[in-house]
Formats: structure tokens, sequence, C-alpha cells
């Protein structure tokens, strides 16, 4: 090889083996380009050996050619591989029994995001052509793959029956023919299964990982051309300097909303019990009465569903109060879309009108309770069910659930202006539980004002910097020349410079959608984009419109190329106070952003989309004063990017801080803007959040926070509790972070064990998983603890026994525990580790005051 392409170190083998069968194709022996004169030193015409200094006709007829390739390391790698050209063999007919046998196509990947973009691949290539041979199809797939842990075979018998149930099970589906499943570890079962299997019992045993006699279930067939693997893109570079991008100019931008288990609601407490009228508004559960009897409380109930509201509930509302003595605490408990109501949800408007519904009740109820002479403990707490997402598991929203995650910006504005008489936002389990009720009592009287309920584990949001974890590939987003996006909004500040990104990145077909169109003010940029080489239509519609977004829809699937993203960032800004909020200021602001997504989704959900970007807000977390109606609008949006996610389909909603010099932050009136900086937000230059975006683009999460935000200007002064909740922990890591400039990879900092070893099994188990895979981040250099599959063999991510050395150590200074090295090489899994350190944490101490181990007093100390 040397002589070819010079010294290649550990790619000299392959380059060889490459080279090597280039050379059996084309039958010819290349020269050796440098060897002038051979050295005397060997006795050549005794040998064998000859040194081609010329290219050399090669045929061995009649037997096959044969070829050796040596690679000799100075390290001592020696490997040695012989290479024969393929046998002839007859060729197999293609189309024969391809229509109307019962065929399985097995897919599996390395991780479920890989999966399900191979999946999609799949789909994708079935869909250019109908006529595929289906038989060949599904042989090279089981024969010409590796089969990976995460796993899912179809059966069918035609390529649209193997397409259709492919998009069922991308859409969330499930039914008759189609299997996923996971396979931990390998070699569980003694001997392949041998019996005859149709392809839906093919499609079990496979994703059982059962081991398969592959040349008897799958007899040869002509290999085709399929879909490449869908690599996942993290570098490995130890100390790598990152990828080309400005990664440092963004790197603090970046923040995921997470939910963190808190534990069980405490027992309500004696506020509880105080003296007080409880007002119980909306879709009122059955058994919440019983639960609030205290001695001195009285109650009255506004069903919306039942009641008998004269006018607006305004009126109902104070005529349920005049009673109440003014000094008497009111807690008024606003239960939304508690109950599952007849909502339509195929009916494109019925969501939308849900969310502004769901909206303006709480603001008429926060308006007529306002007006009402009030204690000073007077107190609103709105809960919704199932309109947050606290898990990656949780299935999804439905439509009527969804609608209501609009209340959660909302009731944070209302927090912010109104900290007095704001009492909690809290979601109930989408599925209900037995006991919620009562847990919902015992929330009210905690000191956190935003929960969420999942059986008996109480979530709160909360704000984590995504260094790490977004910042952890090198790939850069799939934009393709031969795809249509759609930018709602795109003739706004944002829009425009999104679509100059978008053709930067190689976009040919643009099209940007807002109702004036193409403006002389826009003339100038809508020439740049154009000499830039892009097709850029720009249709007049309003995208809260369903049929006119039918229409611009249609005609880019007519006129191709094919939709491949969607960019919601149409929206308008109408600031006003809670108190001040009316039904138009309230349209005006949420039907564009609630409608409009929602539009796009029902209109494009059947499409195969590779982004699908949702333009939401910071406000939607913070809940800045002022912007209720915005803030609303922005947390639906963050809740339909969860739900789609659970749906299997592509989505992002970005909670921008405010972009530099244009558009909605860029219009802000000076004394606003400078508001918004004393609170601790800067604007962004524009090129870091499009820098940003490339980023987060390429990653498979549902909500990112794109800000440039100095949080301990954020939370000096007096600041609501939720956002305390959410972020103080940021402001406290930054300080233990400049105490420890040392702490290895930031470890210590991360996990707190000892609140873990009080807490429940499960809780535990969580921490002590996250707890390892960060010690295996570090110790493998591996940007993103997260993406350590528990499951998966620690050799696959490159550890040995120098690394397993390094991990029993450092898990021996931290817990004060020894593992047996012999445990933590082979075939060990982050599971494993976490197993064999929970069998000696010395929580297992016999109860009842025992006195603590030895091995106890280690572990607290070191803790
Ligand atoms: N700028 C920021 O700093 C910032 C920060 C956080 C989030 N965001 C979000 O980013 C998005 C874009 O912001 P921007 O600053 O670019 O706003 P912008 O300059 O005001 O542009 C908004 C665009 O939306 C269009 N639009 C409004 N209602 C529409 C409707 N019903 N149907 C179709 N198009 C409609 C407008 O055009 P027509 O009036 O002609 O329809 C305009 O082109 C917004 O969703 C905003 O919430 C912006």
């Amino acid at each position: 090889m040397k002589t070819n392409i010079g010294h290649l170190e550990a790619a000299a083998g392959i380059a060889g083996l490459i080279k090597v069968v280039l050379a059996l194709q084309a039958r010819t022996i290349p020269a050796h380009l440098h060897c002038a004169e051979p050295t005397p030193d060997i006795p050549w015409a005794k040998l064998p050996i000859e040194i081609p200094d010329r290219s050399i006709t090669w045929d061995a007829s009649p037997d096959r050619l044969v070829a050796a390739i040596s690679s000799f390391g100075a390290s001592g790698t020696n490997a040695h591989v012989i290479v024969e050209e393929t046998p002839d063999v007859p060729e197999v007919p293609s189309d024969e029994v391809s229509e109307g046998a019962d065929h399985v196509l097995l897919l599996s990947a390395d991780s479920p995001q890989a999966l399900q973009d191979l999946l999609r691949a799949y789909r994708r290539h079935l869909g250019h052509d109908p006529n595929l041979p289906l038989a060949d199809l599904c042989y090279t797939a089981a024969i010409g793959r590796a089969h990976l842990s995460h796993r899912c075979a179809i059966t069918g018998s035609s390529v649209a029956a193997l397409q259709e149930r492919l998009s069922t099970y991308l859409g969330g589906g499930t039914g008759p023919g189609i299997f996923a499943g996971q396979v931990k570890g390998t070699g569980r079962f003694d001997r392949s299964v041998d019996q005859p299997m149709d392809g839906a019992a093919i499609g079990r045993a496979f994703v059982k990982g059962m081991p398969l006699d592959w040349q008897r279930l799958f007899p040869r067939r002509q290999p085709v051309v399929l879909p490449t693997y869908p690599f996942q893109h993290l570098p490995y570079w130890v100390g790598s300097p990152g990828p080309t991008r400005p990664r440092s100019d963004i790197t603090d931008l970046l923040y995921h909303c997470t939910w963190d288990r808190v534990g069980a609601p405490p027992p309500a407490s004696t506020f509880v019990d105080e003296p007080c009228h409880w007002l119980v508004v909306g879709d009122v559960p059955g058994q919440i009465t019983q639960e609030l009897e205290g001695p001195g409380q009285t109650h009255s109930v506004i069903d919306c569903r039942t009641a008998e509201m004269d006018g607006s509930i305004r009126d109902t509302v104070r005529h349920a109060l005049a009673d109440v003595p003014p000094s008497l605490p009111v807690r008024i408990l606003f239960f939304s879309g508690i109950d599952e109501i007849p909502s339509g949800p195929e009916h494109a408007d019925a969501l939308p009108r849900d969310v502004l519904g769901a909206c303006q009740l709480l603001v008429d109820l926060i308006q007529s309770a306002n007006t009402i002479p009030r204690s000073p403990t007077t107190r609103i707490w709105t809960i919704t069910r199932g309109a947050c997402h606290t898990d990656a598991r949780q299935p999804p929203s439905t439509p009527h659930q969804l609608a209501r995650a609009g209340l959660w910006g909302l009731g944070r504005t209302f927090a912010t202006e109104h900290p007095e008489f704001f009492g909690g936002l809290i979601d109930l389990a989408p599925g209900g539980s037995a006991e919620e009720v009562r847990d919902l009592v015992c929330c009210i009287s905690w000191d956190r004002d935003q929960l969420a309920l999942r059986g008996d584990q109480a979530f709160v949001p909360t704000v984590q910097p995504a260094k790490g974890d977004v910042l952890a590939g090198d790939a850069f987003p799939q934009i393709e020349a031969n795809a249509t996006y759609l930018v709602s909004g795109g003739m706004g500040a944002l829009g425009l410079r999104l679509a100059a990104w978008l053709i930067d990145r190689g976009a040919r077909h643009l099209v940007l959608v807002s109702r004036r169109g193409e403006t002389p003010a826009v003339k100038h940029e809508m020439r740049r984009l154009r000499a830039a080489g892009a097709r850029v239509r720009t249709p007049r519609a309003d995208v809260a419109d369903y049929e006119q977004m039918a229409t611009v829809i249609r005609t880019i699937q007519q006129d191709g190329p094919a939709l491949r993203g969607v960019f919601h960032l149409a929206g308008v800004l109408d600031d006003r106070t809670v108190t001040g909020l009316d039904r138009e200021a309230l349209t005006r602001v949420i039907h564009p952003k609630a409608a409009g997504a929602w539009n796009l989704h029902l209109l494009t959900r059947d499409l195969d989309l590779d982004h699908f970007v949702l333009f939401s807000s910071l406000a939607a977390m913070v809940g800045p004063a002022g912007q209720a109606n915005y803030a609303a609008a922005n947390a639906f949006l963050d809740a339909l990017a969860h739900a789609r996610q659970a749906m299997r389909l592509p989505a992002l909603a970005v909670n921008w801080g405010p972009w530099a010099g244009a558009g909605m932050a860029g219009t802000l009136e000076p004394d606003h803007l400078a508001t918004v900086k004393r609170s601790g937000v800067e604007p962004m230059v524009a090129r870091h959040a499009l820098a940003a975006m490339e980023q987060i683009l390429t990653e498979n999460v549902a909500q990112v926070v794109v800000a440039q935000v100095d949080w301990r200007q954020v939370l000096a002064g007096d600041r609501p509790t939720f956002l305390r909740q959410w972020s103080q922990h940021l402001v406290d890591d930054t300080a233990s972070e400049l105490e420890d400039q040392d702490a290895s990879h930031g470890l210590e900092a991360s996990t707190d064990l000892q609140e873990l070893l009080g807490g429940s099994a499960d809780a535990l188990e969580v921490g002590l998983t996250r707890f390892v895979q960060r010690l295996l981040a570090g110790i493998l250099q591996i940007d993103s603890a997260q993406t350590i599959d528990p499951d998966r063999p620690l050799d696959e991510y490159g550890m040995d026994s120098l690394t397993g050395t390094e991990l029993k150590n450092r898990i021996a200074t931290r817990l004060g525990i020894e593992l047996p090295l012999s445990g933590l090489i082979g075939g060990v899994t982050v599971a494993s580790v976490v197993l064999m350190v929970q069998a000696r944490l010395p929580i297992q101490a016999p109860p009842g005051g025992a006195e603590p181990s030895e091995g106890s007093e280690t572990v607290e100390m070191v803790l």
C-alpha cells in the first residue's frame, strides 16, 4: 500500500483489502510504483516471488484467483488474510415468488433513534419504487446486514403493505405483522430455532433475539441495494478540539428542559385544614369535594360541563363567592380538562378552539376573582391532565390534553405578575390514578408550585445545560437540494434569516408563507435569496386557516420536490397583563401559533419529513410579565413537539431567547428591552442562534432552550418560586464549579447519592445508573453520558482492562465500595455495574435502628 498511498498506520490493512478486491474485479495486478531496483540481498531468482514493475493481467483460469494480504506492524500487530474471488453462482430470478407470499423485513440498529431513522429510510426507499423485488429485498436485509440490539420486523405480501406497516409503526401504532423489541446481552439461547416458521414467527423470534438459521429461513436470492445504516455521528476524538463550527460561541446558549422526580407529595399539612372557602371550577372530578371538608371550611362547585352559566363564568364566579366573607381565604381549584369531553380531534379547528377556550376560562376566572374583595391568602391553582411530558416513554397526549398545555405558559406569567394570587400548576397523570385526588390536595399545601403527578411520585420542571448532550455530534442537519422546505412566517425577520441559512446548507426549494406575501420591504432580501440559486415561492396564506394551508401543501406536493421540512415561525405579539387580556388579544396571539402548528401537524403527519421545527420562546418557560398570551401560545408548541415525538414523528420546539437586532425582540420599545436585559436575558447574535440551530437539528430532542442567560441575574431579586425551582441549581452549580475547577468532569457535583439513598429503590437505581454513566463518559471520553445505553456491553464503547480498573478505582473513591475487577471487564454493562454497586450499598442493613456496618460509615463519609 505504501507505494500507492503512503504510510497508513492502522488503516493499512483495510486499504490493502480494498486494493486486492479492486484488483480481483479488474483481473489486473497493479504495478509497484517505486521499486526501480529490487534489493540484491534477496535471492529473487530462487524465490517464487515477482515484483510487478508494470500492470499484469491476472488470470488463473480455470482456477479461481486467490490473494494474500499481510499487515505486519512494528508494534507487533500481525494480520494475514486470504481472499478468493467469489464463485460463479447461477443468477436467481429476482421476481420469483415476490408478490403474494408472506415476506418478513428484518431491520435493526444500535439505538432507538438509529432504528427510527432506518425505518424512515426504508419507508422512503419502498415509496420510490412499488415494484421492488420483495423477496430479494427481505433476503438482503436478513442476510446482508448485522443484527443489532434494537429490532423491528414487519411482515407483508407487497411493497405497499410493508410500507403501510412501517408508517403505522413510525406513527406510534402497532398491529398485525409488526414486531419490535430490544435484545439485551448475547448468547442467551443454547440452540437456534429450527422448526418451520412463517414470516410472523420469524419476526417474533428475531425481535426476541433468538438465534435463527438464516441460510435455511432465507434461501439464496439476488442481493439488492438497500438503504445504508443511519450512523448517529458522535465524535470519539480524545481531547477533540470539536467540530468546525463555532462551538464555543453556542455552548453556553443551549439548555434542556427536563422533569426531576422529587418523591411522593408529603401528607397534607395543617394548611389544608385551616378555615377557608374552596371554589372548585371546571371539569370537576366527583371525589374532590370529599377531600375538602375540614373544620371551618366551605366549598362551592362550578362544573363547567353542567353549570347553568348565564352569560359568562365571571357572573357565575361572582355569584358563587357573593356570600364568602372577604376575610376568609378562598382556594380556587381550576380543573381544566380532567375528563375527556368529545372534542372531535380530527376536526381541524376543534383543538385550537380548545386551547383558546381553556386559556379564556382561566383568564376569566382570574379577572373575576380579582375584582372581588379578597383575603391576602386567596390563591388559584390550575390543574391539567397529561399536558406535561415528564418522561419520553409517556404516551402521546390526547388532543384534548394537549390543548391544556397552553395553560402552563399562561399560568407562569400569572405567577410573575401576581405571585400573591398564584397558587400553582399541577399536571395529573395522563391515565389518572385512584389516589390522585388525595395526592393533589397534598400538593396544594406543598411549597412547590409547579408539579406533575405520576403515580405516587411528583416531578418538577428544571432546566439543564445541554453542553455534553446536545453538542455531542459534528453531524450536519439533513438539508437536501431535492426537497422542499416550508417556513411559516417566512417573511419575518427570523424567517428570512432561516431561509438564507437553509439555502446556505444546500436547500434549493423554499416556500415562505405569510398573510401579506412579498411586500416591498422584503424585495431586497428576496432578490438575494433567489440570487443564491434557490427557487423561493411566497404564497399568501394564513397558517391558522386549515383550508388555506391544505392548498399550500397540496401545491408543494404536486409541483415537487417533496416536502421534507416544516419550520413554524408565524406569530404576532400583543402584550397585556393578565388582568387586561381580552378575547381578541388572546386569539390574536394564540391562534396563529397554536392553530398554525396544529394545521401543519395534521397536514404533514403522513408525509416523510426530516424536520418539524416549532419556533417557541423562552417566554413559555419563564412567563414574562405582560406576555401571558404569548407564553400560552408557545407552551402549546412545546407540548406539541413532545406529543409528536411520542408519536415518533420528527419534532423540535426551540424556546428561543431574544435575537439581537431584528424581529419581535428587535422591535421592542427601548425601555422594554432594558427590562429584558435587566432580568438577565441578553439578545443573541443571529449567527450564534443559527449555529445552535444547526447543532440541535441533528439531535433527537423534543425541546431545547437556546438563550443567552445570566442565571444569577435572572434569580437576583424577588422572583417567582417556580423560576427559582426551575433554575436555582444552575447558579449553585456555577458556584461549586468555580470552587472546584478540578472536579474531574464535574462528577461530584452531579449526583447527590446521599439523597438517593434516602429515596425509593427506583430513584436509587436511576440515580446510580446516571452516576455510572457519567463516570464512564469521563473515563471513555464520551461527550454525552446519556448516550451510553445501560444494557449495551461496555466493551462496545471501548472499555478494556485499563479503563475497567479506572472505573473500579473511581467507584471506590466516590462510594467507598470495592468492586472486583473481573466483574468490570468482559460483557459488563452499566446495568450490571449498578447491580453490583447496589448489592454492596449499606441500605440493606437490618431495620430497627441496627448499628450501621463498617461499610456504611465509609459510604456516609465519602458522600
Ligand atoms: N425575534 C425574536 O427574538 C424571537 C425570540 C423568541 C421566539 N421568536 C419566535 O420566532 C418567530 C419569528 O419571529 P420574528 O421575530 O421573525 O417575527 P416577525 O418578524 O414579527 O415575523 C412574523 C412573521 O409571521 C407572519 N405571520 C403572522 N401571523 C401569521 C399567520 N396567521 N399566517 C401566516 N403568517 C403569519 C408575519 O407575516 P404577515 O403579517 O404578513 O402574515 C411575519 O412574516 C415567532 O414565532 C416568535 O415567537 C422570536
